[in-house]
């Protein structure tokens, strides 16, 4: 039987290797992790992650073929594939701070390979790291060598969170890239063989190393581009009173553009593509190519113009005096169908109402208080390197509320602000809501949830990301 160890069992590795298990019975999959918490849930009937058609897959497989475990060394040892799926955050201090990917979570668990393994492995790139990492790692591990051979391949992970399970069982490519001798090769193939079980051989594409490690960077950072062109669009839309919604479908309709992932939105969050698109900004800059690192900075840059203008235009539309009002924030977690916070438009745009002294009350189906205030209390970049959780600012906590209904949110709320695409914000009694909501009563949205004429016909002023503005929001100077 071949043996399959995992390294991190966050959003990539739990899910991932649990499709792994599924679809491979004769494969043994553990997934291992230093955080007892994180394996203590993967064990249990509360997941760590919520994740649609997740529960049903572990179900099928745990204590079968599919294992989560902090015994890291004996899992480490037994197998013949380790996968390594740990967090590759942005560096928050010391040479390229704001920029860098901090590999000491990968270096740890290279080390811990060295230093456990007893026969010859196959070790793969889960994680999204800098072109030629591989190297270093080779170098880690070879250093530590007891004659065992050491195969690195990359193998970018391209689930997205929320439709990850979909992702897994059909993904548009399987991308495994490795070295160009025949031991390699063997190698490539071997792991070929696990994903042949369910993904057809003309989707499973093989490189060199570097190819598959930079198109991982290359492959978010294009897909962000689209969101920040987009948004720079919906910027022009108000000010010209285009619809920026009827603007991308025009555009997409271009077979040589497409549909996909043009939604005009409050700015893209998530724990990659930010911190990837940084990663490849400095790799540009370590390679003496400004302009091309300038290029890809902008499409950061726009993703916070886009979150900054949202902020802006909530204070100005309400009198440029939030002070002490209450503003309902629908919606956390960066995007629907995750419970995930990591990178939200929504921790900018709190904390901006918040440096207003709004007083806000937050809703969202699966997205906890806890996590909420640790996330508005939180450094930037500190999110993703545990050892750094601050400490909770009682001010931040005094201002926010959270609760679990959105008619309670937006009780006595003046201004609205919908943050995460949820479905069930588009069902919502927004004539409850307004009944019971202060005078005038704006809605801001984010997502372009909801029908902004249903809900001027109601009485709201109601602004939309890239839509016409409204009689009162054209008059009112936003400073971006
Ligand atoms: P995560 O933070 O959810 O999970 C990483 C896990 O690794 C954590 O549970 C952590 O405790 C564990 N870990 C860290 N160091 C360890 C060590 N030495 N030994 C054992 N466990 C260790 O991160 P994630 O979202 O799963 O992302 C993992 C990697 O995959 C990142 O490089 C990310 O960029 C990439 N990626 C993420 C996504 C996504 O949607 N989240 C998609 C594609 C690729
Ligand atoms: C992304 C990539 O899609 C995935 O391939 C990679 O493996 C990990 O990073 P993820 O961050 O999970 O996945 O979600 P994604 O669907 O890409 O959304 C990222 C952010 O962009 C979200 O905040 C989302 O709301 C936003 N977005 C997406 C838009 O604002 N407009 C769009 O048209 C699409």
């Amino acid at each position: 039987m071949v043996k399959i160890c995992c390294i991190g069992a966050g959003y990539v590795g739990g899910p991932t290797m649990a499709v792994i298990a599924l679809k491979c019975p004769s494969i043994e999959v553990v997934v291992v992790d230093i955080s007892v918490a994180r394996i203590t849930a993967w064990n249990s009937d509360q997941l760590p992650i919520y994740e649609p058609g997740l529960e049903d897959v572990v179900k099928k497989c745990r204590g079968v073929n599919l294992f989560f475990s902090t015994d890291t060394e004996k899992h480490i040892s037994e197998a013949d594939i380790i996968f390594v799926s740990v967090n590759t955050p942005t560096k928050t201090c010391g040479i390229g701070a704001g920029k860098a990917a901090d590999l000491t979570y990968w270096e740890s668990a290279a080390r811990m390979i060295a230093d456990v393994a007893k026969s010859d492995k196959i070790v793969v790139e889960k994680s999204t790291v800098p072109v030629k990492t591989a190297e270093a790692i080779e170098k880690i591990l070879t250093h530590n060598s007891k004659g065992i051979n050491f195969q690195i391949l990359s193998n970018p992970e391209f689930l997205a969170e929320g439709t990850a399970i979909q992702d897994l069982f059909y993904p548009d490519r399987v991308l495994i890239g490795g070295r160009e001798t025949p031991g390699g090769q063997k190698a490539i193939e071997t792991l070929k063989e696990v994903y042949s079980n369910w993904v057809s051989e003309d989707r499973i594409i093989t490189t060199n190393l570097w190819s598959a490690e930079l198109s991982k960077l290359a492959a978010n950072a294009f897909l962000a581009q689209r969101i920040s062109s987009v948004n720079s669009i919906s910027a022009l839309c108000e000010a010209t009173g285009a619809d920026c919604k009827e603007v991308a479908y025009a555009v997409g309709k271009d077979t040589r553009i497409s549909p996909k992932f043009l939604n005009a939105s409050v700015g893209f969050g998530g724990s990659c593509f930010q911190k990837d698109i940084l990663n490849l900004v400095y790799i540009c800059e370590c390679n003496g190519l400004p302009e091309v690192a300038h290029y890809w900075e902008q499409v950061v840059k726009i993703n916070d113009y886009q979150k900054t203008r949202f902020v802006n235009r909530v204070v100005a539309s309400m009198f440029t005096a939030v002070s002490g009002k209450k503003i309902a924030i629908l919606g956390f977690a960066f995007k629907k169908d995750t419970g995930d916070t990591r990178e939200t438009a929504a921790i900018d745009v709190c904390k901006g109402l918040l440096r207003d002294k709004a007083k806000i009350s937050i809703y969202d189906p699966q997205v906890t208080e806890d996590q909420i205030q640790r996330d508005l209390t939180m450094n930037k970049f500190d999110w993703d390197h545990p050892i750094h959780l601050q400490p909770m600012s009682p001010s931040a906590v005094k201002q926010v509320t959270v609760t679990w209904d959105a008619y309670e949110a937006t009780k006595g709320a003046h201004g609205i602000c919908i943050l995460t695409e949820w479905d069930e914000f588009k069902q919502l009694d927004y004539k409850k809501i307004y009944d019971n909501m202060q005078k005038p009563a704006f809605l801001f949205d984010g997502r372009n949830v909801v029908d902004p004429e249903k809900l001027r016909e109601i009485g709201f002023i109601v602004y939309s990301i890239g839509k016409p503005l409204d009689a009162w929001l054209k008059h009112i100077p936003v400073v971006a």
